[in-house]
């Protein structure tokens, strides 16, 4: 439902007002008597197998070629501070690294001779025969005898804590590392016209694809020759950030096994939420204690929230993205709460409830309550192996549709309501009611729309099911005693052989469970 958009600010000059010492003799002091680094490896990561296959599936499609995936550089909050870090989700997905790893790592595919044609498929490689050999460049930790150790604040030990050395990385992940000095010249060999094709990422990290468009426009003849050079480009690096989205379609067992605990620490953190509801009623900003609650439990057992969180009592649920959440939180009103906790491996649940804060609905608001649930049902119904994509907003919307006009509220029959031409309901509901989800929040984005929208359901794929229905205070042509009503019920679905499984059914769904499960948790 939400639309994230991740923008680097320009990096503008910063003017450095701390002052390091410099003196030979402090550099002397400040690097000797330092115990010696672990002599151990750090274990492989759980994710690294699964990793490693992702890699050899997306790395088939595109034989002979070299593939670069930037994990990203440090995106500048405002003047010297850092958003924290998050690597790209390709990256994350080809390595199976997640939090805080590494600011300005790349994942380099590099063909193996000898498998540019494939295996006749029109595919490279067989079954489980790698076509690349994949590298990590990254920046690892530096000596305590360098200046970086205590007086770099973006990188330097003191500042942020140790990095991995290369072994460390290559222990975690089973992937060659080496240095992140060497990272431009390995990616541009060979990249110019008549050389290796490349592709990469293009959104990931500008410093590396700028350098590489540089390097593949090279000696083009003339501005016209560059110029279709440089459509090429985008085209060719558009379709490898196409795959490595439909790759995430389907999710193996490692990232469904993520899913659960995300979901789980979710459910955990809802719960909370009802225990604060009489401190949010008593608070002068109640949905910022209801934020509050939720990003305590997910900073407690997760990386975090895997987007802002909705709190949006009364009449601010109308507003699909309220994150501002300044309000009050009023008995006898409804609050919504759309929140997803983020695991460590970058994996985030999306789980709308919405609440009585009394802990019992209004007649009106179980009115809409109860239409809403049943398109959320209806949805559920066809969410299995077979199904397209698209048959879960169409179910949904017809419920909706259909109760609409029930009420008197459309111009025209629920029918003529649902035809492309018509789209009346659409009024009270204007979103989407399912999306992908796994390491984005919307996940998949970049995926064909006849794999995405169009797409057949399989086993394995997690989406969300989140219908809702939203009355403005100020929307004439709702009936009254529905005006500031928003409601929104959103589970998240994986799809099994013969159906789907609703990962959220832990958290009460209809009007009885809401109410008895707030009625014991407030006691
Ligand atoms: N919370 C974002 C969404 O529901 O899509
Ligand atoms: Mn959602
Ligand atoms: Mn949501």
């Amino acid at each position: 439902m939400s639309q994230d958009s991740q923008t680097t600010p320009p990096a503008d000059e910063v003017t450095e007002h701390r002052s390091y010492p410099r003196s030979a003799a402090f550099r002397a002091f400040i690097a000797d008597n330092w115990a010696p680094r672990p002599a151990t490896l750090p274990d492989r990561l759980p994710a690294a197998d699964f990793a490693a296959r992702r890699r050899r599936a997306l790395g088939a499609l595109f034989p002979g070629e070299r593939l670069v995936f930037p994990a990203g550089p440090l995106v500048r909050r405002s003047n010297d501070t850092d958003f924290r870090f998050r690597p790209h989700s390709a990256f994350a997905h080809l390595t199976g690294l997640g939090t805080d790893q590494e600011p300005d790592a790349v994942l380099v595919l590099e063909p193996r001779a000898g498998t540019a044609t494939g295996d006749g498929d029109g595919h490279g490689g067989g079954a489980g025969q790698d076509t690349h050999d994949a590298v990590i460049f990254f920046r690892p930790r530096a000596g305590r005898d360098t200046e970086e150790f205590y007086s770099d604040a973006r990188y330097g030990e003191l500042w942020v804590g140790v990095r991995p050395s290369l072994e460390e990385i290559e222990a975690l992940t089973g992937i060659t590392a080496r240095h992140l000095d060497e990272v431009l010249d390995a990616i541009a060999k060979d990249a110019g016209e008549g050389g290796l094709a490349v592709r990469v990422i293009r959104e990931g990290d500008q410093q590396i694809t700028e350098r590489l468009d540089e390097a593949r426009v090279g000696a083009a003849a003339d501005d016209t020759a560059r110029e279709a050079t440089r459509e090429a480009m985008t085209r060719s690096d558009g379709e490898l950030a196409r795959a490595a989205s439909e790759l995430r379609l389907v999710k193996d067992s490692f990232e469904i096994e993520q899913m659960r605990e995300a979901v789980a620490v979710s459910a955990r953190a809802f719960e909370d939420i009802v225990r604060a509801l009489p401190e949010a009623v008593a608070s002068r900003r109640g949905e910022r204690v209801i934020e509050g609650v939720f990003a305590r439990r997910a900073r407690e057992e997760g990386n975090g929230t895997g987007y802002d969180t909705i709190a949006a009592s009364g009449a601010h649920a109308c507003t699909l993205h309220w994150i501002r959440n300044d309000g009050v939180v009023r008995e006898g009103d409804l609050v919504l709460i759309d929140a997803g906790v983020e695991v460590d491996t970058l994996y985030t649940a999306d789980v709308t409830r919405t609440l009585p804060i009394t802990g019992r609905f209004s007649e009106a608001q179980r009115r809409v309550y109860e239409v809403v649930l049943e398109a959320a049902d209806a949805a559920f119904a066809v969410a299995r192996p077979g199904s397209r994509f698209r048959d879960l907003n169409a179910a949904a919307q017809a419920v909706i549709a259909r109760r609409l006009a029930e009420w008197g509220l459309l111009p025209v029959s629920a029918e003529e309501s649902l035809a492309d031409e018509g789209q009346y309901h659409r009024r009270w509901i204007v979103h989407g009611v399912s999306h992908h989800l796994g390491i984005d929040v919307h996940d998949c984005a970049q995926a064909r729309r006849e794999m995405y929208l169009d797409g057949v359901l399989e086993p394995g794929m997690i989406f969300t099911i989140e219908p809702g229905l939203y009355f403005t205070a100020d929307d004439l042509l709702a009936p009254e005693e529905l005006r500031g009503i928003g409601i929104r019920i959103e589970d998240d679905v994986l799809v099994t052989e013969d159906g789907c499984e609703n990962l959220t059914a832990m958290l009460p769904r209809t009007v009885e469970e809401v109410e008895t499960w707030m009625a014991m948790v407030l006691l």
